[in-house]
């Protein structure tokens, strides 16, 4: 069935200015990381796509290297994206990255300009598009200057490849010069992608403050700690989930005492009649500098009940004190500040 979108779809997303743009974000958006590779059914990954797109998630963000194998969710999307959202092209807003390893021998990783433009090329190619949206800068190098990085940037900007730059995991000082530079350039610095979730909190220690003087928007990943924030691992490791595949993500992290903290916030959520992963959501958005909280699902069934989240977004001085009673900063989570160069 040719795939029309939803009448509705713009009823109930909250949409947020990005930084001091004239860019507008969903509140939740979704992101391809895992479950658009070659290793799941393309059906399951087109009926997420379109229930999120009709959900008012107009926002998909993407990554050279997503799958797996690498490039594999780039194809999975330009597939789908020819199929059924080309007529929606300007409702949507597409990011792709570069920065981690992506092809063989000196030129496929990191920060030059050899690498940055030749990838985004094969990121378009890949996913069937004139542009992205958004072009990331997915980490710092700390060998390549970042005047050759953020000019990389600049130049697919300038080329039409893509419409805005972004950068993701630099800590705040880089942050600093990385919106300088590119100021100086006249290609201002739209976003950064970090993560940021209840267990990994490092993004308060100064990057906040920077980007909200600055005025350029926060879009926050694995806002559910790959899952750990939703109740499906109160009860153990459920096969198939992301854990029990132990590949991004140890089941080592659930520690008794992380689960005890799991457990701690699942009550407060239960409490406001929201789950875990709502909880989570809501208190990821609370503040003003957070443009979007950019999750992943593997079902359209996890993303619809996730999305309901905007429901009940505002939280209590007391709800959110009862929460700084479990949640915690960086320790237990993958993406810890050492992720930050
Ligand atoms: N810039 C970067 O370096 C970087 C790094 C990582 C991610 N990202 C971006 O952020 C996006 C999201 O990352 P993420 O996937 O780690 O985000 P996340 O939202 O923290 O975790 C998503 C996973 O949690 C589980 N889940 C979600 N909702 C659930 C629910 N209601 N009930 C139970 N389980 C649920 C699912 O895993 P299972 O069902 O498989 O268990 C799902 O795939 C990525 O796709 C990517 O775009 C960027």
């Amino acid at each position: 069935m040719p795939y029309v979108a939803a009448d509705e779809r713009y009823d109930r997303m909250v949409y947020n200015r990005c930084g001091r743009s004239g860019l507008l974000l969903p509140a939740i958006s979704l992101g391809l990381w895992q479950n658009f590779g070659h290793d799941r059914p393309l059906e399951t990954s087109r009926a997420i796509l379109r229930r999120a797109f009709d959900l008012g998630i107009t926002h998909f963000d993407l990554a050279n290297n997503y799958g797996p194998p690498y490039g594999s969710a780039e194809e999975n999307f330009g597939k789908l994206f020819a199929d059924d959202f080309r007529p929606y092209r300007d409702e949507l807003v597409i990011s792709t990255k570069a920065g981690y390893d992506m092809w063989p021998g000196p030129y496929g990783d990191l920060g030059s300009r050899k690498y940055l433009l030749a990838s985004l090329d094969q990121s378009l190619r890949r996913m069937g598009l004139d542009y992205v949206d958004i072009f990331y800068s997915h980490r710092a190098d700390p060998d390549t200057p970042l005047e050759e990085t953020m000019g990389a940037l600049d130049t697919a900007v300038r080329q039409g490849k893509a419409l805005y730059a972004g950068i993701s995991s630099y800590s705040a000082e880089r942050t600093r010069e990385a919106h300088a530079i590119l100021r100086d350039l006249g290609t201002p610095l739209l976003i950064h992608q970090p993560s940021y979730s209840l267990l990994n909190r490092w993004i308060e220690d100064g990057l906040l403050d920077a980007l909200g003087e600055l005025g350029v928007g926060c879009i926050c990943f694995s806002p559910l700690a790959q899952g750990m924030l939703t109740s499906k691992y109160l009860g153990g490791i459920p096969a198939g989930s992301r854990a029990s595949r132990n590949e991004s993500f140890s089941p080592d992290l659930l520690t008794e005492e992380t689960v005890e903290k799991l457990r701690g916030l699942n009550e407060i959520a239960e409490a406001r009649g929201q789950s875990l992963a709502q909880l989570a959501l809501a208190w990821v958005l609370r503040d003003a500098r957070i443009t979007s909280a950019l999750l992943g699902a593997s079902s359209v069934e996890q993303l619809q009940a996730n999305v309901a989240a905007l429901d009940r977004l505002e939280l209590g001085e007391e709800e959110l004190a009862e929460i700084e009673r479990y949640a915690t900063d960086g320790a237990i989570n993958i993406w810890a500040r050492s992720s930050a160069t």
